[in-house]
């Protein structure tokens, strides 16, 4: 199992680099579905990067902690929040039945790259969950790769410095290749690879997780072919009240 962490060193200049990038969808859905827990529930944020999205859910009373595969991503995120954090694999985190929500946001999925390794990941989810916990994360698609990465290089500024970003992508193993060179530095690479609906819908079942609704992450319809970024919500037996009739009607209420 590789173990590389390709984001370490971005990891300081990570927040500056996504400052454009807006968490309240994320944010506002994620509220939704705490709406479906027990009072008091445990969550988790599984790749948590540099603790954006999990220290709002700490200020929000939540009881969260956090994971992430890069002790680079963790030292910044352990300058931002309080909330408990440790070094963990997606596909083998090191947790039974300790959660009532996972959250795994902004791709991190994607950057599962070996064959067993969405299994794996599933199989860990439904592991650390319990029963009637609720899994929540999303994946980009093939779409966004062709349509938004792929490309010359193109040159950004940020405040205080600049960054040039190549993204390859290889159709034969589905893989976007990303180099992105902070000022004259050296480049880093990171690596997301693609996956079909299909392929983590099978994973999410042989994990014994319920798919409550696989939706367009934009819009909350089905996904269709310009569907750019996908969100999954599944469920741990027993499933109780939760379908995906009623989740998407209250999702795209908040969402309008
Ligand atoms: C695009 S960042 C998203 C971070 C965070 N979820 C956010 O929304 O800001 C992807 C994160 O996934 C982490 N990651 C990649 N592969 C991982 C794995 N196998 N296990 C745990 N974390 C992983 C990276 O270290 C990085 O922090």
């Amino acid at each position: 199992m590789a173990r590389e962490d390709t984001f370490s060193a971005l990891a300081r200049y990570y927040d500056a680099l996504m400052s454009h990038v807006d968490y309240t969808r994320w944010e506002t859905i994620a509220t939704e579905l705490t709406t479906h827990l027990p009072r008091g529930f445990r969550h988790l944020d599984a790749a948590c990067g540099t603790a954006r999205f999990l220290d709002g859910c700490l200020r929000a009373g939540w009881d969260s902690s956090g994971v992430d595969l890069s002790i680079g991503m963790l030292h910044a995120a352990r300058l931002r929040t309080a909330a408990p954090l440790a070094a963990a694999d997606l596909r083998a985190l090191p947790f039974r039945e300790g959660f009532d929500f996972i959250t795994c946001l902004f791709d991190s999925v994607n950057f599962i790259l070996d064959d067993e390794g969405i299994p794996e990941a599933m199989a860990a989810f439904a592991t650390a969950l319990r029963p009637g916990g609720v899994l929540y994360f999303d994946i980009v698609t093939e779409r966004m790769v062709t349509e938004y990465f792929e490309g010359p290089a193109w040159t950004e500024d940020n405040e205080g410095f600049h960054t040039t970003w190549k993204t390859d992508y290889d159709r034969a193993t589905n893989i976007a290749e990303t180099r992105v060179r902070v000022n004259h530095g050296e480049a880093s690479t990171i690596r997301e690879r693609i996956y079909p609906r299909e392929a983590i819908e099978d994973a999410l079942a042989a994990a014994g997780l319920r798919l409550i609704i696989c939706a367009d992450a934009e819009t909350w319809n089905p996904p269709r072919r310009n569907t750019i970024r996908l969100d999954f919500v599944a469920c741990k037996p027993p499933i109780g009240k939760l379908t995906a009739k009623r989740l998407t009607a209250q999702i795209k209420e908040r969402l309008r």
